[in-house]
């Protein structure tokens, strides 16, 4: 995926200025920066859920900039949302199999979705409606719905957000699986920086919509002005 020079202003702040990076198959980049640094509103024009004001996204050869979400899905990007919005009326299977339906026959849908929500580590819930679960499995079930659209690319926003160590690691591990086993590229928010340390190979800091820093674990965290937009100096 490129992202290239991508622009959102809401009335007069820009909350993402000119923000350019590449992902490819099979790595996980951590994009990380202060509340309100544009993370999100980034993930939104990535997949589609809001227009871009300039910029070009471009996936697998194929421009998305004007895309709307139904598309971005459909071409392979799938994501979570950091307020957590499962269809609460329905069971764990089948909120994955709404993904799961966008290329597939109503029975192979259901089949692909049993398979996601047993990677999840979600078996046992399969069948228990959505709305009657624990925060930590809503999370998980955010994953398998990310997971639903057979995507190439998934953008995770602070799914790691809430969860305890072992829970934590268990997602480490299974993120790391995603990108290693299936070749999938990974964009992931996390203000956990223990797990995006371990688990990205390059690092991206948005501060106020600007990216400020793009490099490998090591080196952004000893990146005077990253350190400086995390203790909220403004000079
Ligand atoms: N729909 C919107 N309308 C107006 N302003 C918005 C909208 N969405 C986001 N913003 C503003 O854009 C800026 C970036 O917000 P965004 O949610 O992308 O930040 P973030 O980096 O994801 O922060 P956090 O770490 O708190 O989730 C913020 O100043 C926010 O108030
Ligand atoms: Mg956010």
């Amino acid at each position: 995926m490129r992202i290239v020079q991508l622009v959102r202003r809401f009335g007069g702040l820009v909350a993402v200025n000119q923000v350019s990076f590449d992902v490819h198959p099979g790595e996980i980049v951590g994009l990380i920066g202060p509340n309100g640094a544009g993370k999100t509103t980034l993930f939104n024009i990535i997949s589609g859920h809001l227009k871009s004001d300039s910029g070009q996204l471009l996936f697998d050869g194929v421009d998305l900039t004007h895309a709307r979400a139904p598309r971005c899905a459909r071409a392979g990007i799938g994501r979570t949302f950091q307020i957590v919005k499962p269809l609460t009326t329905l069971t764990v299977l089948e909120n994955v199999m709404v993904g799961a339906l966008l290329k597939n026959s109503a029975a192979d849908a259901r089949e692909k979705a049993a398979r996601i929500v047993e990677r999840v580590g979600m078996a046992d819930l399969m069948h228990r409606l959505s709305g009657s679960l624990t925060l930590e499995s809503r999370k998980r079930l955010e994953l398998a719905r990310a997971l639903s659209v057979e995507p190439k690319i998934i953008l995770l926003d602070e799914i790691l957000a809430g969860l305890n160590p072992s829970e934590v690691e268990q997602s480490i591990h299974l993120i790391r699986d995603l990108a290693q086993t299936d070749g999938l590229a990974v964009i992931m928010i996390e203000h956990n920086l223990h797990a995006v340390m371990s688990l990205a190979e390059q690092i991206v800091v948005l501060d106020y919509g600007v990216k400020i820093a793009h490099d490998v674990p090591e080196a952004v965290v000893r990146d005077p002005k990253v350190i400086a937009a995390y203790l909220g100096s403004d000079d």
